[in-house]
C-alpha cells in the first residue's frame, strides 16, 4: 500500500505535460547525441504502462544502426509516394509539403512490437484487439516520459510494416504497432503541427461525448 496524494499543482505538472506533448518530426530534433540512460528511462516508462491482463505484451527494438534506419527510411519514402494520390488535389499539395519522420534526423530509432500469448490472457477473450491497445499504452507512456525529459518523440506509421519487420530480423507472429524516432529538440511547438499548418483543427470535447446514450 501506499498513501501518496497528489496535489492540485501536481495534477497541473501531468495537465502541462500532457498538453505540451507533441510529435516531433525531422525539421525539429537537434543534432545531439542521446544516452543509453536516457533511451532506459523511456523503455521503463513503457513497462509501467497497464496491459490487458498484466499480459505485458510488447518487445522493443532500440536502433541506432545508420544502415537500418536508412532501409527503414527508404521504407518511408515509398509507402509516402504511394499516399499522397489517396488525398484530394488540395490537400494532396499540402500532403506534399509535410515532414512526416524523423528517422535519419534522430539518434534513436525505438520498433515497438506486440508479441501475441499463445496461451489464453485473462480479459483478452472476447476482445481480442486488447493486447494491440495495451502496446499503444505503454506508447504513449514513452511519449509522455519523454517530454518530461525535454526529449522529443516523432511516431511514424507510413511504413510497410512487413518489411519493416524483414528489416529487423522480427519474429513472424510479432505485429509492428509503432516506429518512433526520438532524439534532443530545443523547442517544442505549444500546438499540434497540424493545426498549425492547416490541416485539421482540434476538436471541442463537448461535442465527442454523449449522455447515456448517443
Ligand atoms: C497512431 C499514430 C500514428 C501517427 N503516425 C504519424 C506519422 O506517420 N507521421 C507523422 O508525422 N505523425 C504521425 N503521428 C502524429 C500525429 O500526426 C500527431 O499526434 C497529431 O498531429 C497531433 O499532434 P501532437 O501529437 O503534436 O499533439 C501519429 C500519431 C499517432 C497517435
Amino acid at each position: 500500500m501506499n498513501n501518496t496524494r497528489f496535489s492540485t499543482s501536481d495534477q497541473q505538472l501531468l495537465e502541462d505535460i500532457m498538453m505540451l506533448r507533441r510529435d516531433v518530426r525531422g525539421n525539429r530534433f537537434v543534432n545531439r547525441e542521446l544516452s543509453d540512460c536516457d533511451v532506459d528511462k523511456i523503455l521503463n516508462a513503457a513497462s509501467m504502462a497497464p496491459s490487458v491482463g498484466f499480459s505485458q505484451p510488447w518487445e522493443f527494438v532500440v536502433i541506432r544502426e545508420p544502415s537500418i534506419k536508412r532501409a527503414i527510411a527508404d521504407n518511408f519514402e515509398q509507402e509516402n509516394a504511394d499516399a499522397s494520390a489517396l488525398f484530394s488535389d488540395e490537400k494532396r499539395e499540402k500532403y506534399a509539403q509535410l515532414k512526416l519522420e524523423g528517422i535519419l534526423e534522430t539518434p534513436v530509432n525505438i520498433a515497438v512490437f506486440y508479441t501475441p500469448s499463445k496461451q489464453p490472457v485473462l480479459g483478452q477473450t472476447s476482445m481480442l484487439d486488447m493486447g494491440e491497445y495495451s502496446v499503444v499504452c505503454a506508447v504513449q507512456n514513452m511519449w509522455l516520459m519523454a517530454r518530461a525529459m525535454n526529449i522529443g518523440i516523432g511516431w511514424v506509421s507510413i511504413l510497410d510494416a512487413e518489411k519493416v519487420k524483414k528489416t529487423l530480423n522480427a519474429p513472424q507472429h510479432n505485429k509492428l504497432v509503432a516506429y518512433l524516432c526520438v532524439g534532443h529538440v530545443d523547442e517544442f511547438l505549444t500546438k499540434p503541427e497540424l493545426e498549425t499548418l492547416d490541416w485539421k483543427q482540434r476538436k471541442p470535447i463537448n461535442s465527442l461525448v454523449f449522455r447515456d446514450s448517443y
